[in-house]
C-alpha cells in the first residue's frame, strides 16, 4: 500500500505554554518532535502512565474524530475530558482520504453504544445486547470498512485471546483493502501484527522497538515456557522480603 491516511503527526513546540503541566510533563511529550505513521498499522506500546492514551485522542480528535470516540458522525453530548495536547499538533495527511473510520476509546465505548441505541441507527442497537468484548467485534466487522483510519486505544481490554487473533485477521482484511491503523497495546497478540512499527513510550520519549524486543513478547515468552518456575521466583522474593 502506498503511502498511509495519516504520514506523521508534529508538536508545535513554540505552541507548548507550560511543560511543567499535563500533558506536556509527560516524557513522551516533552520529547517529541515528530512521529512518522506506517502506512498501514503503527503501535503505541510502554508502561501504564506512559502517556499511550493521551497521545492516541490527540491524533484521533486532530484527525476530526470526537473525544469520546466512535465513528465521525457521532456528536456526543457526554463531557470529554482531552487533554489540551491536540491544539500543538500539527498532522500531515498522505494522498488517501478516509472514507470511514472509528475512534475506540476502551473506557467510553459504552457511551458511543448508548448514544448509538438512542438514535438507533444503521442496527447499532443490536450492540446492547452484546457483552463488551461481543460488541467491539460486532463494531470491527460489521462498522469498520475499506479506506477507513482506525484508532484504537487498548482494544484487547475485552477480548479473549482467540477474539484477538479474529481482530488481526480482521485489520489483515481491512490493511488489504486501504485502512490504516494506530493502536494503542499492551497485547503481544495484537502487536505481532506482521511488519507493523511499534513505538515504545518510555522515560526517554518514544523510539520504535522490534516486536520481539518488547517487554511484552520476553516477559510473556518466559511466563508460558515455566509459570510454576516464575511464580515461584516471584513468591519467594515477596516472602524474603516480608521476613525482613
Ligand atoms: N486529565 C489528566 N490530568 C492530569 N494528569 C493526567 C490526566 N490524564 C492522565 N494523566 C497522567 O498522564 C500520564 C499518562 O497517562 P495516560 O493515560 O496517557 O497513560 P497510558 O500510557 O495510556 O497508561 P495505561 O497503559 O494505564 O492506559 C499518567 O501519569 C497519568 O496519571
Ligand atoms: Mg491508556
Amino acid at each position: 500500500m502506498i503511502g498511509g491516511i495519516l504520514r506523521h503527526i508534529e508538536l508545535i513546540r513554540d505552541d507548548v505554554q507550560n511543560w511543567k503541566e499535563y500533558p506536556f510533563s509527560i516524557p513522551a511529550v516533552t520529547n517529541l518532535y515528530r512521529l512518522e505513521f506506517h502506512p498501514e498499522v503503527t503501535f503505541l506500546v510502554g508502561e501504564n502512565g506512559s502517556g499511550k492514551s493521551t497521545l492516541v485522542e490527540a491524533i484521533a480528535i486532530k484527525s476530526g474524530f470526537n473525544a469520546e470516540g466512535g465513528s465521525k458522525n457521532f456528536t456526543s453530548s457526554h463531557r470529554p475530558s482531552e487533554s489540551r495536547l491536540h491544539e500543538c499538533l500539527r498532522i500531515a495527511r498522505g494522498a488517501r482520504r478516509e472514507k470511514s473510520g472509528f475512534f475506540l476509546r476502551a473506557e467510553t465505548m459504552f457511551n458511543v453504544s448508548t448514544e448509538a441505541e438512542q438514535y438507533s441507527v444503521y442496527g447499532w442497537d443490536a450492540l446492547h445486547d452484546k457483552s463488551h468484548g461481543e460488541a467491539f467485534l460486532w463494531v470491527a466487522m460489521n462498522r469498520f470498512h475499506s479506506n477507513g483510519l482506525y484508532i484504537l486505544d487498548e482494544p484487547e481490554s475485552a477480548l479473549s485471546p482467540q477474539r484477538q487473533l479474529a481482530l488481526l485477521g480482521r485489520m489483515y482484511q481491512l490493511v488489504r483493502g486501504g485502512s490504516q491503523f494506530i493502536v494503542s497495546t499492551h497485547s503481544p497478540i495484537l502487536m505481532a501484527y506482521p511488519g507493523a512499527r511499534i513505538l515504545l513510550l518510555d522515560r526517554d520519549g518514544i523510539s520504535e522497538i522490534h516486536y520481539k524486543d518488547t517487554e511484552h513478547y520476553a516477559v510473556t515468552r518466559a511466563f508460558l515456557q515455566d509459570p510454576e518456575r516464575m511464580l515461584k521466583k516471584l513468591f519467594n522474593e515477596i516472602d524474603s522480603e516480608d521476613d525482613k
